[in-house]
């Protein structure tokens, strides 16, 4: 065994009080009980790169489930015992959940004529996973607390500042490695290790993505798509074609990648006018999706996005596309026709729309709604009509679109000016059913 005796001890220590706290007391429940237990996975990971991280993983080598009771005694959570897995969870008071596990007592099997090599349960825990950087352990027992278990040079990957697996079919046992690798690399600024880039490659050439179920593409992508550098993360996947891997038909051109380049910088030439916050996520998503077969995409869309509501959106602002650019890409479009037609768009249509078109007058008039038209509303309303002595039926209607549009065009300003002109019009329509 290749235990390495780093001690974390200083680190540790830097950590807030009741996380540095929390983890001398796991160390003493397993002393009470006699067990080896460790802080492992993303928790070490992210000590060592001083960022936080408040999920802690413990991996005890022996019975999770009552270790996990024991600990509880202590803490007063509330416990989440899943039997059937040998695992537990402990939800604090501030949300801070403490994942606890068993470590795998599965021994591989040797020939016999070979001596039989025995690995400690955390070694074979930390063997199943992912990235040499997730696979390191921090004993926690009090003689040991803060030794570093790093069987795998997951330090000295984190010094190189790169992604590695452990063994060549890593991607081919869980192919959402492959977004992880991506994920992780783009986040922290990482390289992915030349082998593991080819392992990565081969598993998307042998089609693993197929493999992986919808909600789980969908898990994967989202975080990536949330984050502000979503650009760097979207260019590693065109990189492994990982987009066609997902469909065939997600096909990002060179034009489509500079679109999604320059949305933050369109997002960025509306923010003087928000008043809600834009989901960038779907403009992103909407851009993803800007060349791909309409029949398609409600089909294909569930592996971005779960919402039903978010999907028929998407859709609808790439189906009203060509429409939008048609009328727009005329010199005289009256101020009532670009009212009509944007206003029934949302904030993130008007920002896709802006950053998708080339045409200079769509962008000019889609600014000019924004600035001028969006936020005219009629100041009056039915009421005003009774008031007016006007008797309720479809004319209402009539009215006030009419005077909607003398607003809109500019020939009215306030709330008296709306009223006169809907008498004025009333008196006029009125005489013309008389003739
Ligand atoms: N893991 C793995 N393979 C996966 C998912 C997870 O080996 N497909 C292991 C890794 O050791 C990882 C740990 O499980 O560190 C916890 O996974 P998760 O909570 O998903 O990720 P974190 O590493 O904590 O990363 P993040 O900060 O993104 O939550």
């Amino acid at each position: 065994e290749n235990e390495k005796a780093i001690n974390c001890l200083n680190k540790i220590k830097q950590l807030p009080e009741e996380t540095y706290n929390l983890l001398k007391l796991v160390g003493k429940v397993g002393d009470s009980l006699d067990k080896k237990v460790y802080v492992v996975g993303g928790f070490v990971r992210d000590l060592l790169l001083k960022r936080e991280n408040y999920d802690v993983d413990i991996v005890v080598e022996g019975d999770g489930v009552l270790f996990a009771e024991e600990l509880n005694q202590k803490l007063q959570g509330k416990l989440l015992v899943h039997e059937a897995f040998g695992t537990a969870s402990i939800r604090l008071e501030k949300n801070n959940v403490i994942d606890i596990v068993s470590a795998r007592r599965e021994y591989y099997e040797y020939p016999a004529a070979l001596p039989k090599v025995e690995k400690s349960s955390i070694w074979n825990d930390l063997f199943r996973r992912d990235f040499t950087i997730n696979c390191m352990a921090i004993q926690l027992n009090t003689e040991s607390f803060g030794k570093l278990i790093d069987y795998f040079d997951g330090l000295q990957d984190m010094k190189h500042r790169r992604i590695r697996v452990l063994y060549n079919l890593s991607f081919i046992e869980d192919p959402t490695r492959i977004f992880r690798a991506i994920r992780f690399a783009a986040r922290m600024d990482f390289t992915i290790e030349n082998e593991t880039k080819n392992f990565m490659m081969e598993a998307i050439r042998d089609h693993m993505i197929e493999k992986v179920s919808d909600d789980r593409i969908r898990e994967e992508i989202s975080p990536m798509l949330e984050d502000e550098n979503f650009i760097k993360y979207i260019l590693s996947m065109q990189a492994f074609n990982l987009f066609e891997a997902i469909d065939p038909d997600l096909v990002l051109t060179k034009e489509s990648i500079k679109k999604l380049s320059s949305i933050q910088s369109a997002i960025d030439a509306f923010r003087e006018f928000f008043s809600i916050i834009p989901s960038v996520r779907r403009i992103i998503i909407t851009g993803i999706f800007r060349d791909f077969p309409m029949d398609r995409l409600h089909d294909v869309l569930t592996k971005f996005v779960a919402n039903k509501q978010l999907a028929t959106n998407i859709y609808h602002t790439l189906e009203n596309k060509e429409n939008i650019y048609q009328l727009l890409t005329k010199e005289d479009v009256d101020r009532f026709t670009l009212y009509r037609v944007l206003n029934q768009h949302d904030l993130e249509d008007l920002i896709f729309y802006y950053n998708d078109c080339e045409d200079g007058y769509i962008k000019h008039y889609i600014m000019y709604y924004m600035l001028h038209l969006k936020n005219i509303k009629l100041s009056m309303s039915g009421e005003d009509l009774i008031n007016l002595n006007i008797k309720p039926g479809p004319i209402y209607k009539k009215v006030l679109e009419s005077v909607l549009k003398a607003k809109v065009s500019g020939e009215i300003y306030n709330k008296d000016d709306e009223i006169n002109y809907a008498y004025d019009l009333y008196q006029e329509l009125k005489g013309e059913e008389n003739v």
